[in-house]
């Protein structure tokens, strides 16, 4: 599976219009020599003027998004003011949260873009000590083709945390300069989606469950999404009996087709059943982004000592999309929100098993990043991990892009926005 094939699907859905791509203007690098401009370096070609989309409506309780929650502005291009560089975003990742964001309670107010995209950006001017002309540099960003950042920007991050400091020049967990051997190894779809919050959850999770042994046998939620798509096929290195899940035949099937792993519809009705002829000796090792109906069904076939990766849930994200919607609901089966997505009864199992949980937010272990890109770029380089992608190019086609991941046209693996090259 490559960010190519996804691609196709992703034409498919949006036609020539989604084909068409880099808006003109903001494609390709900046080569012209710099000119000074009030004191800052100032690139040639810098347009004057960005293009952003900010929220026009919140979206209701109905869940609903469409075109009228999103509105597309020009606006002059900002000067860095000292302590910020002026970046050119070349794509950000869409999280899966973006929706509930754009609630009246959520996090993007209207008028305003959603800036809490991890991103790939370039820097055209800085009057920031860490970043320079020319460095290409992991950021937050919004659904924008320009904006200013900065190093000091803690938003997202922990500037508490002096190794993360010390290792990435920044206050943020998420914030730092690409080294050059990943530049020179992957492209920018990759860059963001292996070695981005995705396969930075999907290793860490892994390796904190570990070691994962050849007569372990693993349950992985969300086999046809960002994380779990990474962490089934992590474990499979490893020589785990993996398993997946997909949402419908179709989707099972696809991961089996793309990870050479058997993978179960999580909306059969004989579910439990499969899964027992599935894990025959039970599960010792669930990976979890989901929570929900599915993870009461893997937690009752879990072994004594088991270990349990709780990250997600998109059960209760993508609660309206499943076929028999009020019945599945995590909202309507869930006694209380735990670690994640857990509900009570799992989470007694996992006390009456003495099962090992992990549940936490992959910017813990932020100070592990070089140890995780070294191994992520082995499985990459031997084969052993595939990146899964779905890229939408052009920043006209934002909007259209955000909405995929809701209104069941399901992308395969991580959502991206693709601004530039
Ligand atoms: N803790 C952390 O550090 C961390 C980091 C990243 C993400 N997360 C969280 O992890 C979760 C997943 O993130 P992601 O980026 O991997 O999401 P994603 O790419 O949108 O994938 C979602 C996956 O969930 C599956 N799914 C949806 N509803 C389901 C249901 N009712 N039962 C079973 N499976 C269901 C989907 O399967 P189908 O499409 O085939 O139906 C899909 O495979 C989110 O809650 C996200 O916020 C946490």
């Amino acid at each position: 599976m490559t960010a190519d094939r996804s691609s196709v699907s992703r034409r498919g859905l949006f036609g020539a219009a989604g084909k068409a791509t880099v808006v003109a203007g903001i494609a390709g690098g900046i080569t012209a020599p710099f000119r000074s401009l009030g004191g800052v370096a100032w690139a040639a070609e810098t347009p004057k003027t960005l293009k952003k989309w900010v929220l026009a409506k919140n979206v209701g309780d109905d869940n609903k998004l469409t075109m009228e929650h999103f509105k597309l502005v020009e606006q002059p291009m900002p000067v860095p003011a000292q302590g910020e560089a002026l970046v050119q975003v070349m794509m950000v990742n869409i999280h899966s949260g973006t929706r509930n964001r754009m609630k009246a309670k959520g996090g993007t107010k209207v008028g305003e873009t959603d800036d809490s995209n991890y991103a790939i950006a370039r820097v055209l001017q800085s009057r920031d000590k860490t970043y320079r002309e020319g460095d290409i540099i992991a950021c937050q960003a919004g659904w924008n083709t320009h904006q200013t950042t900065t190093s000091e920007r803690t938003r997202g991050g922990a500037g508490e945390f002096a190794l993360v400091e010390e290792l990435n020049g920044t206050k943020s967990r998420t914030s730092y300069v690409f080294r050059p051997v990943m530049l020179k190894q992957f492209k920018p779809d990759v860059l963001l989606d292996v070695f981005g919050t995705s396969g930075l959850t999907a290793y860490y999770g892994v390796r904190e469950c570990g070691p994962i042994m050849p007569r372990d046998w693993i349950a992985v939620s969300g086999t046809t999404g960002s994380v779990g798509s990474m962490a089934a096929q992590i474990c499979k290195a490893k020589g785990a009996h993996v398993v997946g899940f997909g949402g419908g035949l179709e989707r099972a099937k696809w991961v089996t087709d793309n990870f050479g792993i058997p993978a179960l519809d999580y909306r059969a009705k004989d579910l439990d059943a499969q899964l027992k002829a599935a894990f025959p000796k039970g599960i010792d090792v669930y990976i979890d982004g989901v929570g929900g109906p599915l993870a009461e069904s893997v937690a009752k076939q879990m072994n004594q000592d088991g270990r349990y990766f709780s990250y997600g849930e998109a059960a209760d994200i993508y609660a309206d999309l499943q076929p028999n919607a009020k019945a599945t609901a995590s909202s309507a089966t869930r006694d209380s929100a735990r670690e994640f997505g857990m509900t009570d009864s799992v989470y007694k199992i996992v006390q009456d098993r003495n099962i090992k949980l992990e549940a936490w937010n992959q910017a813990v272990w932020a100070q592990d990043r070089i140890e995780a890109e070294n191994n992520l770029s082995q499985l990459m380089n031997t084969k052993k991990l595939k990146a899964v992608n779905t890229v939408v190019r052009g920043i006209e086609n934002a909007p259209k892009g955000i909405m995929s991941q809701y209104d069941g046209s399901n992308p395969y693996g991580k959502l991206q926005l693709q601004f530039a090259d």
